[in-house]
This record gives C-alpha cells, structure tokens and sequence, in this order.
C-alpha cells in the first residue's frame, strides 16, 4: 500500500517528510518521493528503491521559512517502480499524490490528452493533478478547481495536492484510502497512518470517506457532499510499535482484518458490472495456450491448488498443479502451449523462481501472480498480475492468499470470457459473487469473541484434521498450515473422502476434526464423511451455515449463496482459529520458530 505524508508549517520541511514516509515503510513501497513549495520557490525530488536513495539525492537540499509539502511511498498498481511512476506527479504547476485506485482514469487520461496534455507516467495518479490544472483554467477559486477534479473521479482515493497557483494551501480529499490529518498549533500534518505524525502532532482527525478540503496557516476546513462541516480532533497515541500494528496484537491479526479492504482493491479495476478486465496482459495472451500449469510453494500453492478446480469449471482450461520444489528436479514434460503461472507473495522464493526458469528455458509463456512488484518472479515472467494485499508482515500468510485466490478466480473468469467458453448469465453469478466478497471477509467482534473461547479446547491432542471437498480441500490444507506454522501443533488438510482410505485409523476423542461443511457444494457428502469420524469418537468442530447437531464445536457462517463466497468466510474462520490457539499457548504469532517469511533459498 502506498504511504502519504504532508506538512503545511514553518518547521524544516525535508525531515519531517522524510522521517515520516521513513514510518511508514511497513507498508511497503518501491520508490518515493517529495515536494515542497516555499513562496516562488518549487522542489521535487524522487527516488527508486529504498528511502536512503532519496535521502541521498535530498542531502544538499534544506527548506526555510513557512511553507507546504507533501510525500509519498508507492506501492506499485499501475505502471512499474520508475522514477517517472514515482509519485509526487506534477502538472505545469502543480503536485498530487495519492494512495488508492482511479477507476476511471484511462477515460479521463483519454480527455486530457485529447486536448493535448502530455502525461509522462503510467500511473493512474497522474490524472488527478492534469485535472486539476484544467479545471484551473476556468473555476473561480483554487478551492472549486480542486473540487471539481474529486468529484470526477471514481474509486478509491486519499490524495494530497499543492500547486503555485496558491502557494501556502494544502489540497486533501479522501475516498476509499485511509489519512488523518495532525494538529500543533498552526502546524497540519498529514499522514496515512499516526506513526509518521506521533511526537510531531498533538491532536488527530481521521478523516471519513466523501472528505475533502484545505488546510492554510490557522485555517482548516473540512467540506463532505453536503457542504462545510465541523469535526472533532482527538488525543494522538504515543507508541509507534502499536500505531504501525493500528492497534491490533499482532501484524497477522491486522492483516485477517485488512482482507476486506485489500480484497476491494485487488478486484478495482479488474472485476467491473459484467465483464472482467486484466489491462496487464495483451489481448492476444492466451493465444495458442490450450492449458494452463501452476507452480508455487506453501499457502501459494494452496491458491494454485484452489485455482485448478476453478480453471477448469469456469474457464474450460486444463489445469495442473506443481509444487515447485519437486517440479525442479522431475524432468517435467513441458510443451510450448502451456500457459506457466507462478504464484508468491514475496515474489522472491528460490524454489519458484527457479522453476519459472526451467518453464522459460523450455519455451513457456510465463505470467506470475505476486504481492511485491519488480520482485525477482515478476523480473523474469512475461506478464504479472499484482495481488495489491499490500505488505504483509505476518511470517503465516493470509491477506496474500486471500488476494492470490481473488486474482485467480478473476484471472479464470477472465480466460474462460476470452475465449468464450463461460455464458453471459454464468459470467454475471460469478461477477456478482465475486463483489459480495468484500463483505464475506468482515471480522465481526461475535466471530472473534466466539473463536477465542473455543480456541481454549483444542491446546493439546495428537492432533488436527482439516478436512474439505472440491475448492474447500485446498482451504482445509491451508487451515492446517496456518495451524501448523504458529500453534506448532501437528495438523493434516486432507480431502473428506479420504478418510475411510486410512486416515480414519486415527480417529478418537483426541483427534480434532475441523470439518469445513459449505451449504452450496457436497453438504450431504460432508455431513456422510463427519458422521463417519464422529460414531468414533472424534472431536469435531463443524464450520458451516447448516446447523449440524453431531458436532462438538460448531461455527455458523452465512454467506451460504456461492461456493466461493462460503471458502472467504471459512478462511477467515480457519485463520483466526489458528491465531486464537498460538496466542493461548504463548507463541510469538507474527514470527513463529523455524520460519522465515520468504524462503530465498533452497
Ligand atoms: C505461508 O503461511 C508460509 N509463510 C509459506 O508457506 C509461504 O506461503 C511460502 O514460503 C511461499 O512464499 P511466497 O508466496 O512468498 O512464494
């Protein structure tokens, strides 16, 4: 996720914005950059890579006296990490940066050039500030031209703007895109998060979707759809550890809650009313592919393994499944109409990556679904999808896979509308799925509250079970890996049917089953396969919409109306499972013994 800072004061300028885009590198970025404009004086200054090389270029560079200024980190969405995509952006005289997603901006970048502007960057941010610029031209105040340009735009957006055409205001509006904005006397800062502004400001205001406005020495107003509005400023927190985990125990624990948001953001763009759009790949990708084989390791090869049975229902394309550190030394049988999909969060796996050589060598068009741009599996494939989960902090996965699931099943959708192997009236269920997702993926405190009592009853025991059918096996596999990684309990995911082949040998009150029992796909099958691991005496906790009275534990979800909208739920219920059980046995959730959070090695 992008990071976003701004100060309008008399202090030095360079280091507060520094220091803060410095605070707010846990959310991951690619290239940052700096604006300042002091009376008649413009500077800018931007940087790939790590905040240091901005540093570098701005060591020379002091500001004085009163003045704004605003900053950013990028996490790159559209366009790769370059300086040019690198944000401050500018117009003939003005600067805007921005976190979130334009939604429309191919069809305002369309007008603005048509009337002859320029555009250096790839990035849908550089839209806003030529908006800006145009609507200058002929609104009568700065304040209205400002105005203007965010009332045109769609989709997420918290940006700030300055320009010479008002040189001691600060222009901000936020939609879909979290900022706050600090106060100390005269002094306004603005931060996407309160890490970049504690010890600097004293009081806060985070500002509410629809918001907009402009901060000037001693003013500050505050303006929503209907007009000018008062709002009340609250004490800032003083611990910085605890800001960047926003309050939540661990970074894991945030993420879960975060899946809603990022979910949002990895379909903007993408999932529209009825069609899908991949603006990463050509219209002629998929020519002359006729199957498709995914590799990857741990939770992303649990997405791969989801993706197969999605592929090939929905986009009629044969799908087969590789973990990659056995794909390596199998001799494979690869042919060149094979379409090699990698899939890793951190994009720098040394299994994955070495794989997708071994795809290349042999002639494979190579496309990588991944969290981290200019990683090295993004470098070295044709084309990449971003997942957009924003950084992840947790060493055990989980808004990565959320997202890597939502690419996938966007990207079936995508090939199946392509090459028109999916109906209209199939395509729309799906669509319309797909955007309920969102609320699918909502912690609420019942849920939490329940998960954390029961997680009392499942700290010892020879062990887990998780067991599914059909998308829900891959699910039970990463419910037993997120169990696994931060309980350090054994845990097994394995396809329902297969108990009576072995696995039921296990079976007694010290073996927990959690049985994952969706409404919408097998519930019969499932209910045969529990009842089978009950009348022996195993502990059973039923996730599922339909009450099931031979169950020990049982969770309610309710999104019961599409498979895929049942598996969402059924993640997060699996994920804070395992969270509540690591914290009971005291294990350190965000960075478990053993692990590491990318494997950049054999
Ligand atoms: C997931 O919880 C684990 N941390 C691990 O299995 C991880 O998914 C695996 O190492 C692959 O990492 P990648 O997605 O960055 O390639």
């Amino acid at each position: 996720m992008c990071g976003i800072v701004g100060y309008l004061g008399k202090n030095e300028k360079k280091e507060i914005l520094l220091d803060g885009l410095q605070e707010l590198e846990y959310r991951g970025y690619d290239s940052a950059g700096i604006a300042v404009i002091e009376g008649k004086n413009l500077n800018q200054f931007k940087a790939i890579g790590k905040l240091e090389n901005l540093r570098e270029k701005t060591k020379n560079y002091q500001t004085k006296g009163f003045g704004i200024s605003i900053g950013h980190t990028r996490w790159a969405t559209h366009g790769k990490p370059t300086e040019l995509n690198a944000h401050p952006h500018l117009g003939d005289y003005s600067y805007v940066v921005h976190n979130g997603i334009i939604e429309n901006y191919q069809a305002l970048k369309a007008e603005l050039q048509a009337e002859g502007v320029k555009f250096l960057s790839q990035t849908d941010t550089e839209t806003i500030v030529h908006l800006f610029e145009k609507e200058n031209k002929t609104s009568k105040s700065v304040f209205q031209a400002f105005k203007n340009t965010i009332e045109r735009l769609d989709g997420a957006y918290a940006t700030l703007l300055i320009t010479q055409a008002d040189t001691d205001t600060i222009y901000f509006a936020k939609h879909g895109s979290p900022m706050l904005v600090g106060f100390n006397g005269d002094d306004v800062y603005f931060a996407s998060s309160d890490t970049p502004i504690i010890g600097k400001a004293t009081e806060v205001y985070y500002l509410e979707d629809g918001e907009y406005g402009y901060a000037k020495e001693g003013v500050f107003k505050l303006f929503d759809a209907n007009g000018e509005k008062t709002f009340k400023k609250q004490a800032l927190t003083a611990d910085k550890v605890l800001a960047q985990k926003d309050g939540y125990r661990f970074f894991m624990e945030k993420e879960i809650y975060e899946q809603s948001r990022v979910i949002s953001e990895t379909m903007m763009g993408r999932v529209l009313d009825d069609t899908i759009a991949l603006d990463e790949l050509g219209s002629d990708f998929f020519e002359g592919i006729n199957s498709v084989k995914i590799c990857a390791c741990g939770t992303s090869y649990h997405s791969a393994l989801t993706a197969a049975y999605l592929l090939e229902r929905l986009a009629k394309v044969r799908c087969d499944i590789e973990i990659a550190s056995e794909f390596r030394y199998k001799d494979p049988l690869l042919t060149p109409d094979t379409l090699f999909i990698t899939i890793s969060q951190s994009g720098e796996t040394a299994d994955t990556l070495e794989a997708l050589k071994m795809a290349k060598r042999a002639g494979l068009k190579s496309l990588s679904i991944c969290n981290v741009d200019n990683s090295s599996i993004v470098r070295e494939s044709d084309a990449a999808i971003l997942t957009r989960a924003g950084i992840e902090k947790g060493v055990a996965s989980t808004k990565a896979f959320a997202t890597q699931t939502m690419v996938l099943w966007i990207l079936a959708l995508y090939i199946g509308q392509e090459k028109k192997t999916i109906s209209k009236d199939v395509l729309k269920t799906e669509i319309d799925a797909m955007l309920h997702t969102p609320k699918a993926l909502v912690v609420t405190d019942t849920l939490h509250e329940k998960l954390h009592r029961l997680s009392k009853r499942y700290l010892h025991g020879h062990g887990f079970f998780f067991i599914g059918r059909d998308i829900f096996f891959p699910l039970a596999l990463e419910g037993a890996l997120k169990l696994k990684e931060i309980s350090y309990m054994h845990a097994e995911g394995y396809p329902a049917g297969e108990m009576k082949h072995g696995p039921i040998a296990l079976a007694d009150s010290e073996l927990f089953t959690i049985a994952l029992m969706p409404k919408s796909m097998h519930y019969d099958k499932m209910k045969s396969n529990v009842e089978e691991l009950s009348a022996r005496d195993a502990t059973i906790c039923a996730i599922s919409p339909l009450p099931f009275e031979l169950a020990d534990d049982f969770i309610q979800t309710k999104y019961d109306s599409h498979p895929m909208l049942e598996f969402f739920e059924m993640m997060v219920v699996t994920q804070l499972l395992a969270l509540e059980i690591s914290v009971r046995l005291g294990n350190d959730v965000d960075m478990p013994r053993n692990l590491a959070k990318s494997v950049t090695v054999e």
